[in-house]
């Protein structure tokens, strides 16, 4: 997906300057400054220290790197993206957006109310992370938490890699080791997540998640039941905190590959079971990675922040989050929990697209392709129907249109229709019908 950035062709240094310029702040505000272009080279500065010159063909990976970077271009060399990196640009610029900072943003409303409930339960104990870096090492995403080798989550079709070391962290939890091996014991973590995935109202790319880590020392009770007892009850407290209201609460075994006993946390609302959380103690392999004490043990939770946003909110796109439409982002107060008035519904059309698969395809590569083109317009895409004939697959997927903000004409979907089917072709070699 590398060479999109890399195939757009920017010819002249003000164009190339114009497209670069919005994607060099980092979250700090620090911005890059160009301190000089020449037709082969440009040299930058990062407040005024760093100075490197970055030849032109290398300019896609000195964007990743200041994208993901507050250090940015400190040392470009040993930052060079292989292209066989999956992340395309449309996701890269996600990762500025960071909604969970956003004031009067819900997914931000949320992730306070939940601070606080934390915070209100255990005064001073919990530590709040919010801006921690999104790129993460395949140990700190993966290893220390034993996720097996051949998990799904590992895999290129599946999740974003920066290079076969580092992905876009696919979960909250690619933290815990980190900090435990720097001592912290209470922790509670909110930031944006990444995984390739299908398209639907309730599925994106990038979405938010909680996480937290309790760790009880040797002093204090190690009893398994009793930690039990306390993540429960902090999270039928949270839960009831969120809801506002006293909420069935049920829980249900769960997997997870860093805790045991694992659970998930469900409650009753609007007359379904909702799943909220997943939540158990971390095996002792995690605790070792985070060199904790062997005496010690603790709990963690995760839960993630879109789903109960749309529930609580009633937010019935999950694309909705990304709207800068006024309409949307007016309609929410910090501290508030209010119910979305839908501004309008504007029509949908959808289009079919059908071909034969090739080697290189992977559905999860085929929508990401699609929202690479579609942006935001895209509602879903289904696999509507597949066949057989001669050791070749065909699929056909009806690709649904609908923008959150606007009609789109029938000529626009046509443009993006086709676009599409360039690309697709192009790029993962199938042969259209
Ligand atoms: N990381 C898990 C996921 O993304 C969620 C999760 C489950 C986090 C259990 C936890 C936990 O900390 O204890 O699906």
């Amino acid at each position: 997906m590398m060479s999109s950035l890399l195939s757009m062709k920017v010819s002249r240094v003000a164009e190339l300057e114009a497209f670069l310029f919005p994607l060099v702040c980092n979250s700090k505000g620090k911005r890059l400054v160009y301190t000089k272009w020449t037709a082969r080279s440009f040299r930058i500065s990062v407040n005024s220290k760093t100075c490197q010159h970055v030849g032109r063909n290398q300019r896609c990976q000195f964007l990743l790197h200041c994208c993901l970077s507050s250090e940015a271009v400190v040392n470009l060399s040993g930052s060079l993206i292989p292209s066989s990196s999956n992340i395309p640009p449309s996701i890269l610029e996600k990762t500025r957006e960071k909604l969970h900072l956003r004031p009067n943003h819900p997914l931000h409303i949320l992730k306070k109310m939940i601070e606080k409930s934390i915070e209100d339960m255990h005064p001073r104990e919990f530590s709040f992370y919010d801006d921690l870096p999104q790129l993460v090492s395949t140990t700190d995403c993966f290893d220390d938490l034993l996720v097996e080798w051949n998990h799904p989550s590992r895999r290129y079709t599946d999740t974003y890699y920066w290079d076969e070391s580092h992905v876009l962290r696919t979960h909250m939890t690619a933290h815990d080791t980190t900090l435990l091996r720097a001592g912290k014991k209470a922790f509670v973590l909110t930031g944006d997540v990444y995984r390739r995935d299908s398209i639907d109202k309730s599925h994106y790319p990038v979405f938010h998640q909680v996480d937290a880590v309790r760790i009880f020392d040797r002093n204090t009770s190690q009893n398994e039941h009793k930690l039990i007892a306390d993540l429960k009850s902090t999270l039928e407290s949270l839960a009831k905190n969120i809801f506002q209201r006293e909420v069935q609460i049920r829980w249900v075994d769960g997997e997870f590959p860093f805790t045991y006993p694992s659970f998930e946390m469900e409650v009753f609302w609007n007359g379904n079971w909702l799943e909220l959380l997943g939540c158990g103690l971390l095996k002792r392999g995690v605790l070792d990675a985070g060199q904790v004490d062997k005496n010690s043990k603790g709990w963690a939770f995760g839960l993630g922040l879109e789903r109960l946003a749309m529930v609580l909110f009633e937010i019935p796109d999950i694309r909705l989050f990304w709207s800068k439409d006024e309409r949307f982002l007016q309609q929410f107060r910090d501290g508030k929990i209010t119910k979305f008035k839908p501004y309008s519904k504007y029509p949908s059309c959808y289009k079919d697209i059908t071909f034969w698969l090739s080697e290189k395809f992977h559905e999860n590569a085929f929508y990401e392709l699609v929202r690479t083109v579609a942006g935001d317009t895209v509602e879903e895409v289904a696999l509507l129907d597949e066949f057989h004939r001669n050791n070749k697959t065909s699929h056909c997927y009806r690709i649904v249109y609908r923008s959150m903000d606007r009609s789109l004409t029938n000529d626009e979907v046509d443009e993006i229709q086709d676009k599409i089917r360039e690309e697709v072709a192009r790029r993962l070699e199938v042969i259209l019908r």
